[in-house]
């Protein structure tokens, strides 16, 4: 997604060889008319898929997830990372999920009420890099026995495994832009480009 590159090399910034910020349009500050084409983008990718729900984590998936679940015409889940005081432990789905970028295990959770067996489900986030929230989300998905459609990422850095996992794993992974290095202070896209 070019306008997604470009906006990645206005505007991000390399805080290390394994880390890219993007405050400005994504985790922070968020850019409601690149959420929209990136809505219609993961949309267009899993057309023809009945998917009935799109799922995320909260906090930075909730946007391109929301834009996408407007697209589809379906409700957006975002799982909690913390168990809301509002449900009963019975009510609720979760799964642990562990981050080697901050590492520290979360538990993630979903009310019962909003994935039922039948639902087709499509989960969106913001940023993949070892896949762990997204295999926890897939693990959430499937206690429920719905099926999960695919995996739908704004910003893959393809130099870590989280790709390799999912795949493996037998799941669909469609990103709108694949990083495959960031070392140099330079910004690598999968598709040979270099771009400063
Ligand atoms: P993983 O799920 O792919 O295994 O990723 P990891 O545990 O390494 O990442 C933990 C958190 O850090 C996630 O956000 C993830 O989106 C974010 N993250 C990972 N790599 C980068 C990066 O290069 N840049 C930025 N900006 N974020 C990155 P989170 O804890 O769920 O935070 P939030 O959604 O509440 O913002």
């Amino acid at each position: 997604m070019e306008r997604l590159k470009q906006k990645i090399l206005n505007e991000g910034c390399i805080l290390s060889e394994n880390v890219l910020k993007v405050d400005s349009f994504l985790n922070h500050q968020v850019d409601p008319f690149l959420m929209k084409e990136i809505g219609e983008e993961f949309a267009k990718r899993f057309k023809n898929q009945e998917i009935t729900k799109v799922l995320t984590l909260e906090s930075s998936g909730i946007a391109p997830a929301l834009m996408t679940s407007l697209m589809l015409k379906v409700p957006l889940i975002f799982a909690k990372k913390k168990n809301p005081l509002t449900l009963k432990e019975q009510d609720v789905i979760t799964a642990e999920v562990y981050s080697y970028t901050k590492q520290e295990t979360n538990t993630i959770a979903v009310s019962r009420e909003f994935l039922k067996e039948n639902d087709q489900v499509l989960i969106i986030d913001d940023f993949l890099a070892n896949g762990e929230a997204a295999l926890g989300l897939i693990r959430l998905i499937e206690q429920t026995g719905a099926k999960v459609v695919g995996i739908g990422i704004v910003i893959e850095k393809s130099f870590q495994i989280g790709r390799e996992k999912i795949e493996k794993a037998g799941y669909r992974v469609e990103s709108l832009v694949r990083i495959q290095s960031m070392k140099n202070n330079q910004i690598q896209f999968f598709a040979k480009e270099v771009l400063q």
